[in-house]
C-alpha cells in the first residue's frame, strides 16, 4: 500500500510544483476501497495541515453501503485548513485518545504531501478493557496548570448554568441540581454511551452534569463532516468507539447553541423518538469560542435524503409517520408532576430536521428554535423575536403574521401543519406494486427552490393551495388514511387542525391495522 501511494505521489509531486505557497496535501476519502479512488492533491492553505485518518469500519460498495458486518481498515487523506483546526496550535481532531486506537487513528503533519503515511490502528482488544482511573489524566506540572485553569472556568460555568437555572427555577417544577461530584466517568467508570445515558436517567433525567458533558466532549475524536446548514457543521465522532454526532456551532450562534442544549435538557425530554442529547461544551480561547453539541449518530441521516434515496413499504411509511408523531407529540405534552416536563413546541419540523434510525423509526432533532410553555404563568418560555423556521414549513398564520406569539397553543397548531407537509412527503415513497411517486420538496411545483417569505404566502394563504394528493392514494387503505390526517393538518384555521396526540391515536391504530393484515 505504502509503495503505490510513494509511486503515485512520485508521479503527482512534479505537477504541483505549480502556483501557491500554501501546503499540499494528498487527498482522497477511503483510498482503499474497492475499485480504489488516486489520490488527488489539495491546498491546505498557509498554517494548514495534511491529515491521514485510518478508521475501523465495515465493509462498503462504492456507494457507501454495509456490504458485510466485516471490519476492514479504511483510509482517507484530506486537507485542514487553519481554520479547520479549532486550536491552531493544537489541532483537535489530530487528538486520538488511547482508548480507541483500536477503533481509528489519525496522523496530521504539515509539509508537502507528508499524509502518505498510514496511521496504525492497534488490534481489537478482547474483552471490555478496564482503563485505570489514573491513565485517562496526563501526568506533569504543565498539565497540571492547565488542569486548574480548566477547571475554574469550569466552575465558573457550572456557577453561570446553576445561576440560570435558578432563574428557571422560578418558573417550571423544581430543577434538579447540578451535581458535579457524582461523576460517573471517574467513579463506576460507565463504558457505554448507553449506560451513561441510563445512569443519567436514573438521576434527574434532565441529562448528564455538566462537568461529565465537558469530559466527554474532551475525549471525542472527530472523523468527518456529515452536514453543513446555516447555524455550522454536523460532525461524525468516536467517543470511546461509539459513533456520535457533534453538531458545532459558528460562534456567532452562540444563542442557539445555548438554546438547543439548553432545551435538550429539559427534565424528562429523553424519548425514543426525539433525537438523544449527550452532552453540550464550549471551549474559549480568549477570542474564538467552539461550541459543542453531542447528540446520537444514525447511519441513515434525515427523512428528507432517506425519502430521497428510497422508497418505502405500506408499513415502512406508518412507521415513519408514527414514529415522528410520537416525537412531535411527547414533545408537544405537558407532563406534571416534580418528575414532568412542559409542553415544547419545535418551530421547525421538516423532514431535514428529522433523522431515521436503522429500525425504519424516526426521531425529531435540532430543538434550537423550540420554545417551553410555562403553565403556571401560561407564558411562553422566550417570545419570539421574528419570524424564524424555514419558510416552506410555515404555517398560514405564520406567513401573514396573524399567529399569536403569547399563544402557546398557536406554536403547536404551526407544528402540526409542517407536520402534515411532512406526512406527504413520506405517503408519495409508499410504493404499491412498484407504483409510487418521485421525492418532492412540498409545494415544489408552485414556488422557486429557496422560496421568499412573499412566494409562499401568495400559495399557502392568498391562493390558499395545498400540496396535491395524487389519485392513487385512493385506492389504498393506509394512503387514504393518511391522506386525511394531513389534511386535517394543514387547515387554514389553526384552530380546526388536529393535534398531535390524535395524529399519533390515529397512526397506532393504522400501524396496527397493517401489522395484523401482513400477519
Ligand atoms: C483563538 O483561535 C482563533 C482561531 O483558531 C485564532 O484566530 C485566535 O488567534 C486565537 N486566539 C488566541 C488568544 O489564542
Ligand atoms: C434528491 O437527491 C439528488 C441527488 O443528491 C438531488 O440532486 C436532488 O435535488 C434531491 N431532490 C430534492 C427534491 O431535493
Amino acid at each position: 500500500m505504502d509503495t503505490i501511494i510513494c509511486l503515485i505521489a512520485v508521479i503527482i509531486i512534479p505537477f504541483t510544483l505549480l502556483s501557491g505557497e500554501g501546503l499540499k496535501c494528498l487527498e482522497c476519502e477511503y483510498c482503499n476501497r474497492p475499485g480504489g479512488v488516486e489520490p488527488k492533491i489539495c491546498d491546505a492553505g498557509e498554517g494548514g495541515f495534511c491529515v491521514s485518518v485510518n478508521v475501523r469500519d465495515k465493509e462498503k460498495d462504492k456507494n457507501g453501503l454495509p456490504i458485510s458486518d466485516k471490519k476492514i481498515e479504511v483510509i482517507s487523506r484530506r486537507c485542514k485548513k487553519r481554520e479547520e483546526g479549532f486550536l491552531a496550535q493544537k489541532p483537535l481532531f489530530c487528538e486520538v485518545g488511547k482508548q480507541v486506537l483500536h477503533e481509528h487513528n489519525v496522523f496530521c503533519c504539515q509539509e508537502d504531501l507528508c499524509n502518505s503515511r498510514d496511521p496504525k490502528l492497534l488490534p481489537i482488544p478482547k474483552a471490555k478493557e478496564d482503563v485505570p482511573k489514573s491513565k485517562s489524566f496526563p501526568t506533569g506540572t504543565v498539565v497540571g496548570i492547565i488542569l486548574a485553569v480548566l477547571a475554574i472556568a469550569a466552575m465558573a460555568i457550572v456557577a453561570f448554568f446553576i445561576w440560570s437555572r435558578r432563574r428557571r427555577e422560578s418558573l417550571h417544577e423544581p430543577v434538579t441540581d447540578v451535581s458535579v461530584d457524582t461523576n460517573p466517568l471517574m467513579g463506576s467508570q460507565p463504558s457505554s454511551l448507553k449506560e451513561l445515558c441510563e445512569w443519567s436517567q436514573s438521576g434527574s433525567g434532565s441529562g448528564l452534569p455538566l462537568l461529565v458533558q465537558r469530559t466527554i466532549a474532551r475525549q471525542i475524536c472527530l472523523i468527518e463532516v456529515i452536514g453543513k446548514g446555516r447555524y455550522g457543521e454536523v460532525w461524525r465522532g468516536h467517543w470511546r468507539g461509539e459513533n456520535v454526532a457533534v453538531k458545532i456551532f459558528h460562534s456567532r450562534e452562540e444563542r442557539s447553541w445555548f438554546r438547543e442544549a439548553e432545551i435538550y435538557q429539559t427534565v424528562m425530554l429523553r424519548h425514543e423518538n426525539i433525537l438523544g442529547f449527550i452532552a453540550a461544551d464550549n471551549k474559549d480561547n480568549g477570542t474564538w469560542t467552539q461550541l459543542w453539541l453531542i447528540t446520537d449518530f444514525y447511519e441513515k441521516s434525515s427523512l428528507f435524503d432517506y425519502l430521497n434515496r428510497t422508497t418505502v413499504t405500506v408499513v415502512g411509511m406508518i412507521k415513519l409517520a408514527h414514529s415522528s408523531a410520537c416525537g412531535m407529540a411527547h414533545l408537544h405534552i405537558e407532563i406534571l408532576g416534580a418528575q414532568g416536563k412542559p409542553a415544547i413546541a419545535h418551530r421547525d419540523l421538516k423532514s431535514k430536521n428529522i433523522l431515521v434510525k436503522n429500525d425504519g423509526t424516526c426521531c425529531i432533532a435540532d430543538l434550537g428554535l423550540a420554545v417551553r410553555h410555562d403553565s403556571r404563568l401560561d407564558k411562553v418560555d422566550i417570545l419570539p423575536t421574528d419570524r424564524v423556521g424555514t419558510k416552506r414549513y410555515m404555517a398560514p398564520e405564520l406567513l401573514d403574521e396573524t399567529l399569536n406569539m403569547e399563544h402557546f397553543e398557536s406554536f403547536k397548531r404551526a407544528d402540526v401543519y409542517a407536520f402534515g407537509l411532512v406526512l406527504w412527503e413520506i405517503a408519495r415513497r409508499c410504493s404499491i406494486g412498484g407504483i409510487f411517486e418521485e421525492y418532492q420538496l412540498p409545494y415544489h411545483d408552485m414556488v422557486p427552490s429557496d422560496p421568499s417569505l412573499e412566494e409562499m404566502r401568495r400559495v399557502a394563504c392568498v391562493e390558499k393551495q395545498r400540496p396535491a394528493i395524487p389519485n392513487r392514494w385512493q385506492n389504498v387503505e393506509a394512503l387514504r388514511v393518511i391522506a386525511r390526517v394531513m389534511k386535517e393538518c394543514w387547515y387554514a384555521n389553526a384552530a380546526a387542525r388536529l393535534t398531535a396526540l390524535r395524529i399519533r391515536k390515529t397512526l397506532a391504530s393504522l400501524l396496527e391495522q397493517e401489522e395484523v393484515r401482513r400477519v
